[in-house]
């Protein structure tokens, strides 16, 4: 009840109670999609890991099912970790995961469904050759650091790749296993990519992306032309994702990225806020390629315990290409529209410089908002300048709030907020200026103020958004479930995941607004904002 339970989600997946982190071998089968899940049976926090299993027809609503992988021979006796789905000519879905073995060895293993004629592939039979990789002191790999293989692809060679996370020393490493039977896997000499001082590599995911529109691309596609490669890891050390573009070098099987590397905080990331453990797959129905990714809680351990259970994933986003080439853009499924439901909308409303505007109307605990917002072109000059040294936006965010007055914004949204504004999230941009006729637009997720409680994370976050504010409209959508605010700016460019734990602006209580403390005044071309109907997701069925 949501009374008891004001921080469960209304349309955001997760079990019926107890802990969840890493997505696991995401697919599409027989016209249904599966998500599987780490998982512990016995409680809210890490533990006793098996891989839940629910499915769906529209990766809205969620049907769930009996624990697919659960620990049953020596090769996973220990917990079964993260993997990857990979559908074998035929249409026949493999799982490669991690296991943990009676030396608490991380090694690796393969699990196929036991009955392709059920499509909700509920039965799941583990290789009696498992485990198929594992650390030895001959291939040098390390026991405790070896985890997370990806979808595998095929090579024109007709031999299939992988790569497992690793590190050596302060090398994180994606190291790469071939196999022709998808059985026998040998290591490579090199790993197909590796960088210094990153530390363990987690959750790797190497897949295509097209240089022309918004169509996924099959792991194993061999097309090359028109097409990039994306790596992606999971930074145990910083718990943040990082992503390349680059090339793949099918001759040499190494990746390249085309600059920078996977490695530090001038990285690209999926999600400048809470986003963990991601992966993606392939939607051959649609055409799309699909992301789902972990958000943690921003409470204590305590908090989780006493309210029986602890994280969440985002929605799932189909990602692409930007035009540009330079990143990757992001956007929830379309099938999340379907649970919109009574529209509000402004049009052309000026935003006054000091003013804030409640949008009334819409259930604002669980809402869907999409909000632009125009700068006069003769009000750009006035922007602050941007001291060069200032290049962590996170930082920036931190120490000018959303209640910092600047002159081109601070505006946005305050959300999950109450009348008083005791309780409040702010999304907000900010426009700086740059040598030259030059402008930079940073978005922020100011969780200072969201929740009387200070026994919970209220750290800040921060991205810089690729778009000209001389010629385009700064564009939010932010997607409200009672303990998420899931904020993407720029359609797509930059995005920011928060978790918040409001004691008053909860239910009926929370409200939305729009605010604008710059010092000039700036126009919402379009605002609409809809109330969000209850998902079905993971309701017992009994
Ligand atoms: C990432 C991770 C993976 C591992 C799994 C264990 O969150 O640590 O590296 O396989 O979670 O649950």
């Amino acid at each position: 009840d949501q009374n008891e339970q004001p921080y469960r989600t209304s349309y955001h997946f997760q079990p019926p109670k107890n802990w969840m982190n890493d997505p696991n071998g995401p697919l599409v089968y027989k016209g249904l999609y599966h998500l599987f899940y780490q998982y512990n049976p016995k409680g809210a926090v890490w533990g006793n890991i098996v891989w839940a299993h629910s499915t769906s027809t529209d990766l809205v609503n969620w049907t769930p099912h009996d624990h697919a992988i659960y620990p049953s021979q020596q090769a996973d006796i220990n917990g079964c970790w993260s993997g990857s789905a990979t559908i074998l000519p035929g249409d026949k879905p493999a799982m490669l995961y991690t296991g943990i073995d009676p030396q608490k060895k991380q090694v690796q293993n393969l699990a196929v469904p036991k009955n392709l004629s059920d499509p909700y592939l509920v039965e799941w039979v583990k290789s009696p050759r498992n485990p198929l990789a594992a650390p030895t002191t001959a291939n040098q790999i390390n026991a405790s650091s070896f985890r997370d293989p990806t979808t595998a692809w095929l090579g024109q060679d007709g031999v299939w790749r992988m790569i497992v996370g690793s590190k050596r020393r302060r090398r994180g490493l994606a190291v790469l296993y071939r196999s022709r039977d998808f059985v026998h896997w040998i290591k490579a000499q090199h790993p197909l990519h590796s960088a210094p001082l990153n530390g363990m590599w987690e959750c790797p995911d190497f897949f295509p992306v097209s240089t022309n529109g918004v169509n996924g691309i099959d792991t194993s596609s061999l097309m090359d032309s028109g097409v990039r490669h994306v790596l992606k890891v999971s930074l145990d050390d910083t718990r943040h994702e990082y992503y390349t573009i680059g090339t793949y070098d099918r001759s040499r099987d190494r990746y390249i990225p085309s600059k920078g590397s996977v490695e530090n905080d001038s990285g690209l990331r999926y999600d400048y806020g809470k986003f963990y453990a991601s992966k993606t797959f392939f939607d051959s129905i649609k055409n799309r390629r699909i992301l789902w990714g972990w958000i943690n809680e921003s409470s204590s351990v305590e908090h989780d315990i006493k309210k029986g259970w602890s994280g969440v994933q985002a929605i799932p986003r189909t990602v692409w290409l930007d035009k540009s080439g330079k990143q990757l853009i992001q956007w929830p499924v379309v099938e999340l529209e379907r649970l919109r439901t009574k529209r509000v909308d402004l049009t052309n409303k000026i935003l006054r410089k000091g003013s804030v505007v409640s949008i009334s109307g819409v259930t604002a605990s669980q809402a869907d908002v999409e909000v632009s917002f125009s700068v006069w072109r003769s009000d750009l000059e006035k922007a602050e300048s941007l001291d060069p040294t200032w290049t962590n936006p996170q930082l920036i965010c931190s120490q000018k709030g959303a209640s910092v007055a600047g002159q081109l914004g601070p505006f946005g949204l305050k959300v999950l907020a109450d009348e008083q504004m005791k309780e409040y999230t702010a999304v907000f941009f900010r426009i700086f200026k740059r040598r030259g006729n030059n402008y930079v637009v940073l978005m922020c997720s100011d969780q200072s103020r969201s929740s009387l409680d200070d026994d919970n994370d209220k750290t800040s976050y921060g991205a810089f958004v690729d778009v000209d504010p001389q010629h385009e409209e700064l564009s939010l959508r932010t997607l409200i479930d009672h303990s998420i605010v899931e904020s993407f700016g720029g359609m797509g460019k930059s995005i920011i995941t928060a978790r918040v734990y409001p004691t008053i602006a909860i239910g009926e209580g929370a409200k939305l607004y729009a605010f604008n403390y710059g010092a000039q005044n700036v126009t919402i071309p379009r605002l609409s904002a809809w109330s969000m109907e209850k998902a079905q997701i993971n309701q017992s069925q009994r």
